[in-house]
């Protein structure tokens, strides 16, 4: 054969059927087989956090993981995150807080930031930065980020 195998993926709530190299990354997978463009291929190596998405609502780097890996489980980028017209709001806190600047890191950002909120492991501003940690900004926003996080966390 072609060495080819039949995936079946659900995305944002949708089921997509594609035949994909089993060597394939959910990251190369998404982007690239789905236009789900928003999630980034920054080092695509583990290093730099910009490719983070949910499985099964955990946070994980998309480029570290094979697309085939996530079958039957709950895929969720950034493009799933906003409900209809309502932007997710950890997504408007990163707009009332600037906590972005050329913007490649921030879906990354923002799905980390979901998940660790979900999970109560951001308390404080030293535990964000901590927990935070694998989602590199190159424009250096960190505390604006932070403060988008927090003020998420106080609201909750
Ligand atoms: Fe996945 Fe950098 S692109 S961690
Ligand atoms: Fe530019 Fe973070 S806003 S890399």
């Amino acid at each position: 054969g072609d060495g080819l195998v039949d995936v079946e993926l659900r995305v944002n709530e949708r089921v997509e059927r594609l035949r994909l190299d089993p060597r394939v990354t959910l990251l190369d997978t998404v982007r690239d087989r789905l236009g789900l463009t928003g999630t980034k291929k920054g080092c695509d190596r583990g290093q730099c956090g910009a490719c983070t998405v949910h499985v099964d609502g955990r946070r994980v780097l998309a480029c570290l993981t094979l697309a085939g890996s996530v079958t039957g489980k709950r895929v969720t980028t950034i493009e799933g995150l906003a409900r209809g017209s309502a932007l997710h709001p950890v997504q408007q806190a990163f707009l009332d807080h600037d906590g972005f600047q050329c913007g490649f890191c921030t879906s990354g950002q923002i799905m980390s930031a979901v998940a660790v909120l979900r999970e109560g492991q951001a308390r404080s501003p030293e535990q964000i930065r901590e927990v935070m940690s694998g989602n590199i900004c190159r424009c250096g926003a960190y505390g604006p980020i932070v403060d988008a996080i927090r003020a998420v966390g106080a609201a909750d």
